[in-house]
């Protein structure tokens, strides 16, 4: 028997169209972005994080020259998320991202091993929360669980 796995997103014209609270989580992804220490892909990507006590958290990639010691910036966002307040849930995460070579219209979308990370955090507070995906000219999609980025992922 042949099945069928299908996912589900919402997308908009622009990142303004968000809430205000969406639009503070969207402008702090962008600041951090530049924080970024990408000399080697000279990629940056910003995440920023809503957590239920209303506190943002941010990160941004960090290189390494041993290339698999660095980290995504969504993985830094959550794993600050999960040290500094363990007991409070992610609400939001919203992800953006620019590189030389990645055109404007481009929406980021998570690497596999930040997609693992984002549902375990899901798994651990029992609950789902939003992820936020918006291109460098302002494009967006808006998912609502972390699974439907990673349909059949491990250990769940
Ligand atoms: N990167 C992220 O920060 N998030 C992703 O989801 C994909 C990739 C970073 C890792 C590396 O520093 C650079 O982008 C190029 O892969």
């Amino acid at each position: 028997m042949i099945k069928k796995i299908t996912t589900e997103y919402e997308e908009l014209e622009n990142w303004e169209d968000l809430s205000f609270e969406d639009h503070v989580l969207v402008k702090k992804a962008y600041e951090v972005m530049d924080n970024a220490y990408a000399p080697y892909s000279k990629f940056k990507v910003g995440a920023s994080v809503r957590l239920s006590n209303n506190e943002v958290v941010t990160g941004s990639n960090q290189e390494n020259i041993a290339y698999p010691s660095g980290l995504c910036a969504e993985r830094v966002a959550l794993f600050y998320a999960g040290a500094n307040f363990p007991n409070e849930k992610v609400e939001t995460l919203c992800i953006v991202a620019k590189g030389d070579l990645v055109p404007v219209e481009t929406i980021l979308s998570p690497c596999g091993s930040c997609r693992q990370v984002m549902i375990e955090t899901e798994k651990r507070q029992d609950e789902n929360y939003r992820i936020i995906l918006v291109s460098q000219n302002g494009k967006t999609i808006i998912f609502n669980s972390a699974l439907d980025l990673l349909p059949l992922a491990f250990g769940i």
